[in-house]
């Protein structure tokens, strides 16, 4: 009996891998004979837009367009074929999902997964091949612009969000299109910014999310980004695309440019760039069009090239539109709705509650003052970049009214003017950092007649966008002497803040006692939002990325490699990006990488590793108890970071491996374990261009975030 279960296991694994094998060989034969049947005219004109949101298919063969939307934030409506106006279509009103920071701090790869669903769902609702999502360049530098699109700082977490959002997407039968590959950490001179990383850093920090996308979640399609990567543009960088991603990685989808992204014909042609999309002029004349067959006719670019890369394409077809009982979507359910509301919910972050006002108990307060434009802003469109007709975005001061209203009298000021357009020159934004004085009058009065006063702040779609960085991580709008006046008269006042990126909450932090971070939260964060203010979902958000106490202090900044210099951004911080580089200097952040409180409280014993001593190849199953020593439920996101003692190389102090949300009822104690690969403890040796585990002693801690670790145990890694 001992053997005959994983004997019977290993049997029906082989059983399943020749099948699919099998399919996959019949797959390409099927492909190829289609192939064979192309003039090289028509290859061609697969190989780039014929419009702005689609590339060309082959009618006599019946093979469609490859037609894609943008993404992340959920499917964006009908826009016309050959500018960006709206198609005025009234069928595609969508979910507005919350932004990929939110997804991040909800901690919870699950939820990623449901994201992806939607996604999914909704683009075969309007017939999209290929969602150009998600989005998860690395959170290098507070300041940038798409900070709020991205995920984390932590290629870990990073890569585990990855994996899921791309697998739900997929399990729809449309293809994910992962971007911004690669390296696209700055918003400002991002199309002609030439990033130095080295390959340390590159494989360590910047592709893993990128691997694990492709490896575990088999993405079928990437972006390239606009930059250039150690000298070559990333949609002509053979070592990114063809080296990396389809050799070694093995991705067997197609590459497409990020728009207006491709710069050559040749040079991307042989460099591993299969579609070229959003380029300007007649499309006849793009690179991937006449030039292409010109280079293909003269030599420069084989047949056997365009032919890989039209197998490519129609490879990513049969697993998507092509593809047997292909599901025919919907869009804006209410099912979609409750999967916004879950990711919305879980990732509120509740960074300070020292007075205990949160949660406010319903029924004893009987009025309520919510202040600030953003309690009534919706954030599911504005600035550059793709947003979502959101079908229906409850905000702030709506779901406040429906979760408090019965019992409380709610009433609203502005509070301050947020006057900034991402399309306005700076002359015409200036002065958007000043107060309003007449605003923050109403408001004081306001909130003196009050029992609780909710200030919404933080900043918007237009003050975040892509295209832009922020200049300085200050909150817009002359919030902070809003925040002064109302707390000055309230002492209840709650802090609210709705971003996607870091800002300077020091004075915040220092002066006022209950803080909470919100999002661009979709469709549900109104809702969501009350819900976490009411105790009705015990908060569980933490922080994706840090938040430094100034500017000055972030790597970019301190060695001066931002936004760079000469159009080269170098990036000589290495590996040392968020958490890694604030710790292994000791410099404490304002509130750190993991960061994020509840309602209740754990407690945390008998961390241990099933053994004291492993061998390259090996698992270490890392356990522990969780206690949730207060009295309400809630989850907790506990994370395990490793440190090397004595490295031979240089390393940081600790680096995200594992982590698990998991809900625990009141008194009780969990039993967690999690396992952590030995190769993941890996370092990327820049000369022998291989992954070095580095026999010694190890610590492994388990921690409630980046700064505070509950637990250590040793181990030890022999050869
Ligand atoms: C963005 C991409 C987006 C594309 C199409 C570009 O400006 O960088 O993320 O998918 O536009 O809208």
């Amino acid at each position: 009996m001992k053997y005959i279960i994983p004997c019977a296991i290993v049997l029906f694994l082989s059983v399943n891998v020749f099948a699919q094998n099998k399919k996959e060989t019949a797959l390409q034969i099927k492909i190829n004979s289609i192939v064979k049947k192309m003039t090289l005219e028509e290859k061609v004109n697969m190989l780039h837009g014929n419009a702005l949101f689609s590339s060309g298919g082959v009618p006599r063969l019946g093979i469609p367009e490859l037609t894609c939307d943008d993404g992340p934030l959920g499917v964006r409506e009908e826009i016309k074929r050959f500018d960006w106006a709206s198609a005025n279509w009234t069928t595609d009103s969508a979910t507005f999902l919350p932004n990929g920071s939110a997804i991040a701090a909800t901690w919870n790869p699950a939820l990623a997964n449901k994201y992806g669903v939607v996604i999914g769902e909704e683009a075969n609702a309007r017939k999209k091949i290929v969602m150009l999502a998600p989005a998860f360049n690395i959170c290098r530098m507070p300041l940038c612009g798409r900070t709020y699109e991205y995920y984390s700082e932590d290629p870990y977490l990073n890569s585990q969000l990855a994996i899921q959002s791309v697998r739900g997407i997929q399990s729809q039968h449309v293809a994910a299109c992962i971007k911004h590959f690669a390296a696209n950490n700055q918003e400002l001179h991002r199309d002609s910014v030439n990033t130095l990383v080295d390959e340390r850093a590159l494989r360590e920090i910047y592709l893993p999310a990128f691997k694990a996308a492709v490896q575990q979640g088999n993405a079928y399609t990437v972006m390239s980004a606009y930059n250039k990567v150690n000298g070559y543009w990333c949609s002509e960088n053979d070592f990114l695309l063809n080296k990396v991603l389809k050799n070694e990685w093995g991705f067997k989808g197609a590459v497409m440019s990020d728009w207006a992204g491709t710069h050559h014909t040749v040079a991307a042609a042989n460099s591993g760039l299969d579609i070229e999309m959003g380029s300007s002029g007649p499309y006849e004349q793009w690179y991937f069009a006449k030039p292409l067959l010109e280079a293909v006719r003269s030599g420069q670019v084989s047949e056997k090239t365009i032919d890989e890369k039209v197998r490519r394409i129609l490879w990513l077809m049969y697993q998507t539109s092509m593809s047997a009982n292909h599901p025919k979507g919907s869009i804006a359910t209410p099912a979609h709705a409750k999967a916004a509301y879950d990711i919305a919910s879980e990732s509120i972050i509740l960074l300070k509650n020292d007075a205990h006002l949160l949660p406010l108990k319903e029924g004893n307060i009987k009025s309520i003052a919510v202040i600030g434009d953003n309690a009534t802003r919706t954030f599911a469109l504005g600035g550059y970049g793709a947003g979502v007709k959101a079908k229906h975005e409850i905000t702030a001061l709506e779901g406040i009214k429906s979760r408090f209203g019965k019992t409380a009298s709610i009433s609203f000021a502005q509070g301050y003017r947020a006057n900034y357009l991402a399309s306005n020159t700076d002359a015409q934004n200036r002065g958007y950092d000043q107060p309003d004085q007449k605003l923050i009058d109403e408001a004081v009065a306001l909130a003196k007649t009050t029992e609780v006063a909710i200030l919404c702040i933080g900043s918007n779609r237009e003050y975040e966008s892509e295209g832009h960085d922020r200049k300085n991580l200050d909150l817009p709008f002359g919030e902070q002497a809003l925040v002064n006046a109302v707390s000055a008269v309230n002492p209840n006042t709650v802090i609210v803040i709705m971003a996607g990126a870091p800002y300077d909450l020091k004075e915040i932090k220092k002066s006022n006692h209950t803080i909470v971070w919100s999002w661009f939260n979709g469709s549900e964060a109104g809702d969501a939002l009350a819900d976490v203010l009411k105790g009705a979902v015990n908060p569980s958000g933490r922080l994706p990325f840090t938040f430094p106490v100034s500017l000055k202090d972030s790597p970019a900044s301190t060695l001066e490699t931002y936004p760079g210099k000469d159009l080269t951004a170098d990036y000589k911080e290495g590996i040392m990006v968020g958490y890694r580089w604030y710790d292994t200097k000791n410099i404490d952040p304002l509130y750190c990488f993991g960061y994020g409180l509840s309602y209740t409280n754990f407690t945390y014993t008998g961390l241990a590793t099933n053994k004291k001593a492993y061998k390259p190849g090996d698992k270490i199953l890392v356990s522990l108890k969780v206690k949730n020593s207060g009295t309400l439920a809630g989850k907790e996101v506990i994370q395990l970071y490793i440190s090397k003692t004595n490295s031979v190389v240089l390393r940081p102090e600790k680096e995200l491996k594992a982590f698990k949300k998991i809900m625990i009822a009141p008194a009780e104690t969990a039993a967690v374990s999690m396992n952590i690969d030995v190769k993941d403890l890996a370092y990327f040796d820049s000369k022998s261009h291989k992954w070095i585990v580095e026999p010694g002693q190890y610590k492994v801690l388990a921690a409630s975030s980046s700064k505070t670790i509950r637990q250590v145990a040793s181990f030890q890694i022999s050869r």
